[in-house]
Formats: structure tokens, C-alpha cells, sequence
């Protein structure tokens, strides 16, 4: 129920329609007993920053930003969090003194995502397939968690070699990252590899394409996670699996941006209970719609 004390937050993006981030957050509002209402806005691109003073100016408590905002939002805010400085994209943006700071919790989220499943980035050797704004983000979250090495593999070799050459001189450790184009996977050193799926080739109605469709690949692959959520198990996430390996796909990593978004915005701390009941609850809604 709406009334005089309600917390507003909300999303900001183009489209906006088809966000799951309203039943996201109106779960965890229920389960952490907050008065909270969380609304999509269509914002065009060039008004965001009028959309972010428009916000404040309405007390609005926090908001989400998506495609095609995260960079342009950055501009608009007084603070910027220093991993999704780095990473050059903010998708959460948290009310502050005087305007709104903002995160990165697409990539906490991930971060959340993969230890609640037992993947370790620290000191793991690691693959990523894909150099867009998803790999880009990727690139840093694993060079900020103790990667031991990162291979980016990208359809673009130019696109690749500028985001390494970034990493490589953000942190310092100039051969912490090497690019090689898509199909030169076999120059990778002999190893096994966690592979994370940046690229969106797989993703519905695509589903029957991955973005390597050699066997050979896989079988150098321990774990695969695959941003994607839609198909349920990906082709590479497949491929993976009849390697040996094991696969996730990209949906609790949406449950913990959110999560992670919720926290920031409310103070609070959700229970892992409580994210599995958001996940749980995501998985039937695909599962009803596949
Ligand atoms: P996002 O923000 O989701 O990362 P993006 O920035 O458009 O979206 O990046 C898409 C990624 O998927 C890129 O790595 C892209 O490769 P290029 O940089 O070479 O364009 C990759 N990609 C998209 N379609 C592809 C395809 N058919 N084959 C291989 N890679 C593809």
C-alpha cells in the first residue's frame, strides 16, 4: 500500500518495459518489511541528467540506470564509487548530501552471485569471452579480485587489446591481461580455466549459437558462468557441462545487483534466505514463460 511515507525508487533506461527489477524489488521490500514503491521511467537519451536533478529534486531515495545510461549517468552524479570508476559504468545510484552518489552493482552483484556458487576469483586463471561494456566491467572486476591471470578472447582484437592495455596499466601488472582475438583460443597456455561469458551471443532467441562451439575449448574449462539468463542453460553453458565443467547462468547475478542496490538504498542487510526466495521466484517466472 502507497501512503504519505512511502520510499520511491526506480530505474532509469530506454527501453524500460521489460525490466524484472520492480518485482525484484518489491520482494525484498516484503521480506525486509520496508514501505518502499519502485517504478520504471523511460528516459531518451540526452535528458538524463535532467531525469537524475528531476529525481532528487522529488526526494526520490535511489535509483537503477540500464541501457543506454550507465556511462552518460556519471556526469550527473557528486560521487562515484571507486570500482565502478574504474569500470566506467553505474547502474545504482544511491540519494546522498546534495545529489546521488553512484555503484556499480551489476558487478558486486556478480562478485555475490559467484561466492554464494562457490566460484573463487582470487588467484584464479581466468577467461573472458567478450569486450563490450559486460566484458569491459568484468575485465576489472576480476583484476580487482585477485585474478592471477586474464585472457580476454573478443570478436574485435583492437576492442580486446585496449581494454587489457587499461587493466594491465589500472593495476599496474603489466601481463595480468593478454587479448587474443575470438578464434585464437588455442594460444591460450595449457591450463584449466574459469571462463565468464561477456558476449551476447546465446542469448534468446538465439539460443542454439555460442560464441566457441569447439569441443576442444571446453574441455580446458573447470567452470563456465554465463552472464546471460535467458535461455535457462545457455549453449555454452551446455558445452561446458558435457566437457565435465561446471555452469552458471547470469540470473542470481541479477538477483545480487539488486540486492546489493536495495541495501545501499535502505540501509539494511538482506539474508541470503531471502535473495534464494527472489531467485527462486525468478526461475519459476522463466520456467513459465519458456
Ligand atoms: P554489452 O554491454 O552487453 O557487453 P556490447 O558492448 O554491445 O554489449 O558488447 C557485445 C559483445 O558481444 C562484444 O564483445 C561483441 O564483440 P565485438 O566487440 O567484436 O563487437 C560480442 N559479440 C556480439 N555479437 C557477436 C558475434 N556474432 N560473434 C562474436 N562476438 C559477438
Amino acid at each position: 500500500m502507497i501512503d504519505g511515507k512511502t520510499k520511491v525508487c526506480g530505474l532509469i533506461g530506454n527501453p524500460v518495459e521489460h525490466t524484472l527489477s520492480p518485482l525484484i524489488h518489491s520482494t525484498l521490500a516484503q521480506y525486509a518489511g520496508i514501505n518502499l514503491a519502485y517504478v520504471p521511467f523511460l528516459v531518451e537519451r540526452g535528458c538524463v541528467k535532467t531525469a537524475v536533478d528531476g529525481a532528487f529534486a522529488l526526494n526520490v531515495q535511489g535509483l537503477n540506470v540500464t541501457v543506454p545510461h550507465k556511462t552518460e549517468v556519471m556526469g550527473a552524479l557528486c560521487e562515484t564509487d571507486a570500482l565502478a570508476l574504474r569500470i566506467g559504468a553505474v547502474n545504482t545510484l544511491v540519494r546522498a548530501q546534495g545529489g546521488y552518489k553512484g555503484y556499480n552493482t551489476d558487478m558486486s552483484g556478480l562478485y555475490r552471485a559467484m561466492q554464494t556458487d562457490g566460484v573463487e576469483l582470487n588467484g584464479c586463471s581466468v577467461i573472458l569471452l567478450g569486450a563490450g561494456g559486460a566484458g569491459r566491467a568484468v575485465a576489472f572486476l576480476c583484476a580487482f579480485k585477485g585474478a592471477e591471470k586474464i585472457y580476454i578472447l573478443n570478436r574485435s582484437l583492437d576492442k580486446a587489446q585496449r581494454l587489457a592495455d587499461e587493466v594491465n596499466r589500472e593495476t599496474g601488472r603489466s601481463s595480468l591481461v593478454q587479448a587474443y582475438e575470438m578464434n585464437c583460443y588455442d594460444r591460450i597456455p595449457e591450463g584449466t580455466y574459469l571462463a565468464i561469458q561477456c558476449t551476447s551471443v546465446g542469448l534468446h532467441p538465439n539460443e542454439d549459437e555460442a560464441v566457441i562451439e569447439d569441443a576442444a575449448f571446453y574441455a580446458r574449462i573447470h567452470t563456465g558462468v554465463d552472464l546471460i539468463y535467458r535461455p535457462s542453460e545457455t549453449k555454452f553453458m551446455k558445452m561446458v557441462r558435457a566437457a565435465g565443467g561446471t555452469a552458471f547462468n547470469g540470473l542470481k547475478m541479477l538477483v545480487y545487483q539488486g540486492v546489493d542496490a536495495f541495501e545501499l538504498w535502505n540501509d539494511v542487510q538482506i539474508s541470503e534466505d531471502a535473495a534464494l526466495k527472489v531467485y527462486e521466484l525468478l526461475q519459476r517466472k522463466f520456467s513459465d514463460n519458456e
